[in-house]
């Protein structure tokens, strides 16, 4: 009897919690789900593998690096890389053209606010940005030129 009474109660209270004040990050959400499996949750990386996504900050202050993050989530990357002087080979990183343009908005801007510590002259990226790098014919393999243009970093 009184163990039915204590799971009703504790029932009640569930159904009666208020929703949390603060909705959860969208872009946290996707990056759990489409990114963390290769790139780890804190976007450490893995050695020799899979680049850290964190240190991008300069790049996400200036429009060549706003341009080919929002190319790189859309097309992906095939090619050795360098970090931080440490070369990463995972493979490829695959493109995710199949998201909507407003989840990869979000990715880019948990990527860019969240894992990195913004610059002062940051903004947030825009559907504008994601909406030209999917009008751009590029590929995995064609994004490798692109990015060896960029400051090192
Ligand atoms: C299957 C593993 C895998 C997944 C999943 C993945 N990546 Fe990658 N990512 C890579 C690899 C590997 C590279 C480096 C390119 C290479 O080695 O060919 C890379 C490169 C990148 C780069 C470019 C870094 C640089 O220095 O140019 C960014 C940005 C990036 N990934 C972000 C993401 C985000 C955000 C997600 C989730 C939407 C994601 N990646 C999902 C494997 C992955």
């Amino acid at each position: 009897m009184t163990r039915i009474f204590v799971r009703r109660c504790a029932l009640l209270l569930a159904i009666s919690l208020p929703a949390p004040a603060v909705m959860a990050d969208p872009g946290a959400e996707m990056f759990a789900t489409q990114c963390s499996g290769c790139h780890q949750a804190d976007g450490s990386g893995v050695e020799g593998m899979y680049p850290p996504l964190t240190g991008l900050s300069a790049w996400a202050a200036t429009p060549a690096g706003r341009e080919y993050l929002a190319q790189v989530l859309t097309h992906g990357l095939f090619g050795t890389i360098e970090v931080g002087g440490a070369s990463y080979m995972g493979g490829l990183m695959p493109g995710f053209a199949h998201l909507k343009i407003e989840e990869i908005v979000d990715l880019l801007n948990f990527v860019t606010g969240t894992l990195n510590q913004p610059a002062k002259n940051y903004t947030p990226f825009d559907a504008a940005l994601v909406e030209a790098a999917r009008a751009a014919k590029l590929s995995g393999p064609a994004m490798k030129p692109v990015r060896d243009k960029l400051p090192k970093r």
